[in-house]
């Protein structure tokens, strides 16, 4: 496993996995909850140790409670939720704090490794609030990082005039179909971390060149497109309910895409 230092000095690893539809019918996200992962199970056992949950998945206890029943020591897990931008989790600081303690309990710990905020807060005191409750929780030791998460450049400004910390990470939709870019750029010149959600989507065109350039490393379409992503430094958290999809994202340290390859992907 490779790994990120964040601008905290925390280290991230650079490959996690989703869980948005974990412990659920029919692998759907908004399938009732069943009363197991064994995704989950299998991600442990190939090795990963970096587990992306949110409160609004609604499998926090059970992603929790895989997690504490495995044989992985706390300490070798990165653990990142997310507190969405409801009014029952932000309409004041002792909702949010509520709302953290739960997810400290959902995962039968004392401390996240990385919490986020889901998505954008509108209303500027509901955004200073929560934001101060993360730095409250942050000092504490209780969080060890905190971000943001579909945050434009606005709402980072916004974020800017009163955040005491700033966000250790963004985490955004980046793939062929949504590249970000601008974003991309912002993020960097500004010292937070890009972390990629829905990093496998490509269109069927885009896929089969990605198929054509993993012939030379004997890697996949979906292995040469995560490796595009790390390789430009951002992390990802790819999500398969198969083992062996699980196994071939996480094989990604064994070869380096060319800078002819890494310009044919751009162009796509
Ligand atoms: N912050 C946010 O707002 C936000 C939004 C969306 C998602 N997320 C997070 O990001 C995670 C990942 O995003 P995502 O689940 O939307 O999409 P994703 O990881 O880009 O794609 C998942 C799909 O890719 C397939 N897949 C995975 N590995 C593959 C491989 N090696 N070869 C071929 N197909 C493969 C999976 O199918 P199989 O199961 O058949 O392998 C699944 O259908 C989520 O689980 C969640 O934790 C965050």
């Amino acid at each position: 496993m490779e790994y990120i230092t964040l601008n905290n000095g925390l280290k991230m690893p650079i490959v996690g996995t989703g869980t948005n539809t974990y412990g659920k019918e029919n692998n759907e996200y908004n399938g009732a909850l069943t009363n197991e992962i064994p995704e989950l199970v299998s991600a442990l056992e190939l090795g990963y140790r970096s587990i992306d949950a949110a409160i609004i998945y609604r499998n926090e206890e059970l992603v929790g409670r895989v997690l504490a029943q495995s044989t992985v020591p706390r300490e070798e897990l990165f653990i990142t939720t997310k507190v969405p931008g409801n009014e029952v989790y932000i309409s004041s600081k002792k909702a949010t704090r509520a709302a953290i303690d739960n997810s400290l309990k959902n995962f039968q710990t004392d401390y996240l490794d990385l919490l986020l905020i889901h998505f954008p807060i509108e209303d500027k005191v509901q955004l200073k609030n929560t934001w101060e409750v993360f730095e409250e929780y942050y000092e504490a030791g209780k969080l060890k990082a905190i971000g943001v998460s579909n945050f434009g450049k606005n709402h980072l400004d916004e974020l800017k005039e009163f955040a005491k910390v700033k966000p250790a990470v963004n985490q955004i939709q980046v793939n062929l179909k949504e590249p970000n870019k601008d974003l991309l750029a912002v993020l960097k010149d500004e010292g937070i971390t890009p972390v990629a959600w829905g990093p496998m989507k490509a269109e069927a065109h885009q896929k089969e060149v990605l198929d054509e350039i993993g012939k030379a490393y004997k890697k996949s379409g979906a292995q040469v497109l995560l490796k595009y992503q790390i390789q430009r430094g951002i992390i990802v958290i790819p999500k398969s309910h198969k083992r062996e999809n699980q196994a071939s994202n996480l094989d990604l340290f064994d070869f380096i895409l060319s800078a002819e390859d890494i310009e044919k992907i751009e162009n796509l």
